[in-house]
């Protein structure tokens, strides 16, 4: 058992000034949706967003750079110097709530803080990762996977674009006065770590419906990404024969209702979800010629993951040719099922522990950065509880006490990591 004492922080004023920040952050200059927060790379809102926190670390003292690509990194050490990762993310989901990831970057910024307040000069590094939520170009974690080298430079250059105007990640990152041809540099913000935490809403309702107010991350299921795209023809929707059509939309559906069934046959926690329909020409007298549908199959198992995966292609594509149309499957990205590290579990634990709050261990369902940096820097998450579970909805809501809560078990568990 560890020598050290735990810090008890002052909870309420935590949650006060974490409960500020996650309000600002929500105000008009930071969204570019007056229903719902939505901010994604490259954007003036993020931009703005960026500022505000940068401009937070650096009345704390901090040192606060940007990437070659606009992943923000502040720390209270010189580079080369040893630090412990905290952060999230800040861009949010298109139709997103004030908590999911901004208030991991909000935590961060607040465990620096107390930091200071304390005494405790923890040697510490925030990160606020791009592009978490694949709301600018359709591609999830893509500030962290470009840190962990998980892209090529065609994808940046070429494959990767923008979902309002189709123009390239590149150009978009130059535009925005970044330099994306220096791009592989950006591993180097891990450098100096010697561990990671991010805090997170759960984003689900395990831990409200259990009655624990921590929940300690020891898995991150995995994930594939992909479009199934139907081709067929776009007839006139009174004179065509049923005999004769080639109805895009009709395997599209069928292949929406087989994804559910074979999410729940794999079993192993898997699930499957078609979020995006696209039918051309959309009108209600024409036959649709062209259905996609996304595709995302996640679970901590990989293989009952990419099996579900394989056996819906082969089911589009046998769907489809029974109506003389054809079905391609495009992959945009597949992440494997990530396992957190012990020794940050067991500190974060320890530390969870030492609050007397109800805690749990648990594996997270959705994606996170952190599953980009575990593969060079030890890491781990903490969960927080959101209302019913509700996210990427601004429907979103947590409690800015148990965020408070989040932010004292962080402080210990990195206590307990730095002293050992
Ligand atoms: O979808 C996810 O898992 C994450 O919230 N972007
Ligand atoms: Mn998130
Ligand atoms: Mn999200």
């Amino acid at each position: 058992m560890s020598t050290y004492e735990p810090v008890a922080i002052d909870h309420e004023r935590t949650a006060s000034r974490i409960a500020a920040d996650v309000d600002a952050l929500a105000g008009p200059e930071y969204t570019l949706a007056s229903d719902a927060i939505c901010r994604y790379a490259y954007t003036a809102v993020y931009r703005a967003t960026l500022d505000y926190f940068t401009s937070a670390w650096r009345d704390l003292g901090f040192t606060v750079y940007e990437d070659p690509v606009g992943n923000l990194v502040a720390r209270n050490r010189a580079i080369g110097e040893r630090a412990f990762g905290i952060g999230s993310h800040c861009d949010s989901n298109r139709n997103g709530g004030k908590w999911d990831g901004t208030l991991g970057v909000v935590t961060a910024l607040e465990i620096c803080r107390l930091n200071l307040e304390l005494g405790l000069d923890l040697p510490l590094q925030a990160i606020s990762f791009l592009e978490e939520e694949a709301s600018g170009f359709g591609q999830m974690v893509l500030g962290s996977r470009i840190v962990a080298h998980r892209v090529d430079e065609l994808d940046l250059r070429e494959r990767i674009r923008a979902i309002d105007d189709g123009r390239p990640f590149w150009q978009h990152a130059k535009d925005a006065g970044y330099e994306p041809e220096r791009w592989r540099e950006c591993a180097h913000i891990l450098d100096d770590l010697i561990g990671w935490i991010e805090l997170h809403i759960e984003q689900g309702r395990v831990l409200q419906d259990s009655g624990n107010r921590l929940g300690v991350v020891n898995a991150i299921a995995g994930y594939v990404h992909g479009d199934i795209t139907f081709q067929g023809r776009a007839d006139h929707a009174g004179a065509t024969p049923m005999d004769v059509r080639c109805d895009s939309a009709v395997p599209a559906a069928q292949t929406i209702v087989e994804l559910e069934r074979l999410a729940r046959a794999a079993g192993k926690g898997t699930v499957g979800t078609a979020g995006e329909i696209e039918v051309r020409p959309g009108l209600i007298n024409a036959i649709p010629g062209h259905t996609r549908i996304s595709v995302d199959v996640r679970g901590p198992d990989d293989d009952a993951v990419h099996g579900a995966v394989v056996a819906l292609r082969e089911f589009a594509e046998e769907a489809s040719a029974k109506r003389r149309v054809t079905a391609t499957y495009a992959e945009r990205q597949a992440v494997p099922a990530t396992p957190m590290d012990g020794r940050i579990v067991g500190a974060l634990t320890d530390a969870a522990a030492a609050t007397d709050e109800p805690h749990m261990s648990m594996i997270s369902g959705a994606a996170h950065d952190t599953m980009c940096i575990a593969g060079r820097v030890p890491s781990a998450m903490l969960f927080i509880p959101c209302r019913d579970g509700l996210s990427h909805t601004p429907l979103e809501h947590a409690e800015p006490v148990d965020a408070a809560l989040g932010a004292e078990a962080i402080l210990n568990a990195i206590r307990l990591v730095t002293a050992s």
